[in-house]
């Protein structure tokens, strides 16, 4: 004899599992990251801009980075001339996060967004924001 009660329920649960990434998705959505460059360094920029245009960075800022470490600790070359021709202090933590001084609100929304988790603070000094 079949319990009918039994295989529903069990289909219910099925077809939930089934769902639950749409479902979950949706919801995902309405938190698109929206990176916010507003800090006191930026705020004072007479033209805004990164080391590099922000579509490259946005698409290889990690690679970016390696090169800079790959610089700095390998080859010993601490300064950077962008393709604009503008040189730059090769530093993690006092250049980038000397205008990206939002780690939280900057770096980290898009990357609890994409679920990525950089290292690289078990190390380098993340900017003290104002958490006092
Ligand atoms: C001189 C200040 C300054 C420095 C130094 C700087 N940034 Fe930026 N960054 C900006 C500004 C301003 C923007 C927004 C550019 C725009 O809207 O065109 C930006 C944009 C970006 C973006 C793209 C954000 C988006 O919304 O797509 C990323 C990623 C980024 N920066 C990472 C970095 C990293 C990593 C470093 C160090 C290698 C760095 N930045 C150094 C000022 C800076
Ligand atoms: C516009 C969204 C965005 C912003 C802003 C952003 N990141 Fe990222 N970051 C990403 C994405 C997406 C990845 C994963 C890329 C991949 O796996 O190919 C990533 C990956 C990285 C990685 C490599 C991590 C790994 O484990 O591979 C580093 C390092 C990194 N980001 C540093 C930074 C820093 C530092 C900042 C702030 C100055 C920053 N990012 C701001 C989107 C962003
Ligand atoms: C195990 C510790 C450790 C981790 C984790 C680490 N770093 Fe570093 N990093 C160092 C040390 C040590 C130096 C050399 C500092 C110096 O010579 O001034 C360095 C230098 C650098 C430099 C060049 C100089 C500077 O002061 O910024 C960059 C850029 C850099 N690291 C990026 C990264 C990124 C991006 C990550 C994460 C993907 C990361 N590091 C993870 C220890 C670490």
């Amino acid at each position: 004899m079949y319990d009918s009660g039994k295989i529903i329920a069990g289909l219910l649960v099925f077809v939930s599992i089934i769902a639950f990434p749409f479902v979950y998705n949706i919801g995902a959505d309405i938190v698109k990251p929206e990176p916010k460059i507003d800090t006191p360094v930026i705020q004072q920029m007479a033209v805004k801009q990164c080391v590099e245009p922000k579509e490259f960075m946005r698409a290889e800022h990690m690679q970016l980075l390696n090169k800079w470490r790959d610089s700095a600790v390998r080859d010993g070359n601490r300064v950077y001339v962008g393709s604009r021709g503008d040189h730059y202090n090769i530093s993690l933590q006092n250049t980038c996060m000397h205008c990206h001084s939002n780690k939280k609100e900057f770096c980290d929304s898009c990357h609890n967004y994409m679920a990525v988790k950089p290292y690289c603070w078990d190390c380098h000094i993340a900017p003290k924001e104002n958490s006092l």
